[in-house]
């Protein structure tokens, strides 16, 4: 649990992770088409992205009018109530290698207080700090611990409890975690894939097909 060994093991590491998708994206497919050029931002669909091509979009993200939200059949703004209306599916959003980066970022492992910015090609281009009493999210440098992209359970937000996802655990591959309540996950939230099969980080689910990516395997605990 020394700094020393853990210095080790971040040496030791060996990525087995290959990426066929990435684990968060905007989604600007349907640029060019009838639908408009806008995007979904994979965090909050209360916001959308401007999209200038299918594959690159506008900096920032830009808030639906209050009281709405983007639906991703239409990728436009409307009131959620409506019926048909369907919400981003909610995307991982840590990640702890650049060849597998969310929205470019990828959080050092361990302790969530300094990330990494990539390119397109899956390289570190720069190693950012938080300020103190901040953490990555897998966003930016935020004041909520819990939301911390480290190694350990991922929290369970209320809409995540809600809606009864599932969380990966990042030390291995085979098991998960229901969100049972809202918060860090405990051992009796832990389960196991079947047989054979593989926590899948980008669906959220058990699948006999996905690759194993357990970033913090050979982690202790914290
Ligand atoms: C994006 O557009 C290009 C050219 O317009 C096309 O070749 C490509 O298949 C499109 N990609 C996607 C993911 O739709
Ligand atoms: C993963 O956890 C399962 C129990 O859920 C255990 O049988 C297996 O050995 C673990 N795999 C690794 C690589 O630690």
């Amino acid at each position: 649990m020394t700094r020393l060994v853990d210095l080790v093991l971040v040496l030791m590491m060996v990525s087995s992770i290959l990426a066929q998708r990435p684990l968060c994206a905007v989604d600007c497919s349907r640029y060019g088409s009838a639908m408009g050029n806008l995007g979904d931002d994979p965090f909050d669909c209360h916001n959308y992205y401007v999209c200038t091509s299918n594959t690159t979009y506008v900096g920032d993200s830009v808030s639906c009018p209050s009281g709405e939200a983007f639906d991703t059949n239409s990728k436009k703004c409307m009131d959620p109530s409506f019926q048909g209306f369907s919400c981003t599916p909610p995307c991982e959003r840590c990640t702890f290698d650049c060849v597998q980066s969310v929205m470019s970022k990828a959080a050092l492992r361990m302790y969530g207080l300094e990330y990494y910015e990539c390119d397109k090609h899956g390289n570190i281009v720069a190693t950012i700090k938080c300020d103190p009493e901040t953490y990555f999210d897998g966003q930016g440098c935020q004041a909520d611990i819990h939301k911390t992209c480290s190694c350990r359970a991922p929290h369970c937000s209320h809409d995540d409890v809600r809606n009864s996802r599932l969380k990966p655990d990042y030390f291995n591959c085979t098991n998960f975690y229901h969100c049972n309540f809202e918060g860090l996950p405990d051992e009796t939230c832990l389960d196991r894939c079947p047989s054979g099969e593989i926590f899948s980080r980008v669906d959220h689910k058990c699948d006999p097909k996905a690759k194993c990516s357990a970033p913090c395997a050979g982690y202790e605990w914290h």
